[in-house]
């Protein structure tokens, strides 16, 4: 298989086998009703919420979420279908600058759809602290939740995107 054909069978195959089935993530979104992160045609798709925009108030405010789930991620959702049919196009007209353009465009957007879709599933409207077997395992691997929390506001500094690093200082308080 060469590259342009290992490209075009990695575009075709989509979004569906990118994530295994029998990850807690996975199991997440089939329990949430969102997961389904493209149509039965391959392209992406952004299911509605499953709260409404003022469900995170007073943590996050229905402007902030409104703007998150419609031009973040409504953004990313459209900007990935638009750089499929481009890596599509590229690789029907063998032209390989191109797709390595739109696969890097591809990779922003599709990382962000899966991360919003992550973040619309992983909130609730309480303040809650890890309990039971899962701060053990905080406990174990990273000392405390304390730690934890400073590591992750130091490694997200740095990461594409990193307006997550200001939602997850915001959702801390
Ligand atoms: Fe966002």
């Amino acid at each position: 298989m060469n590259r342009m054909h290992f490209l075009k069978a990695g575009s075709l195959a989509g979004a569906a086998t990118f994530l295994g089935t029998n990850t807690a993530f996975a199991k997440n979104l089939a329990d949430n009703s969102i997961d389904k992160l493209v149509d039965a045609n391959g392209n992406y798709i952004q299911p509605a919420l499953s709260y409404s925009e003022s469900f995170l108030e007073p943590y996050m405010d229905a402007e902030t979420m409104h703007l998150h789930y419609t031009f973040h991620h409504g953004g990313a959702v459209k900007g990935a279908n638009k750089d499929l049919q481009m890596i599509k196009k590229g690789l029907d007209d063998n032209n390989l600058e191109t797709v390595d353009f739109w696969t890097k465009k591809l990779s922003y957007h599709f990382s962000s759809h899966i991360l919003h879709s992550i973040f619309w599933t992983n909130l609730i409207n309480k303040k809650t602290e890890p309990s039971g077997d899962l701060l053990k395992r905080i406990e174990k691997n990273f000392g405390s939740k304390e730690r934890l929390k400073s590591l992750i506001s130091e490694t997200f500094k740095n990461v594409d995107g990193n307006g997550w690093h200001r939602g997850l200082s915001t959702l801390q308080r």
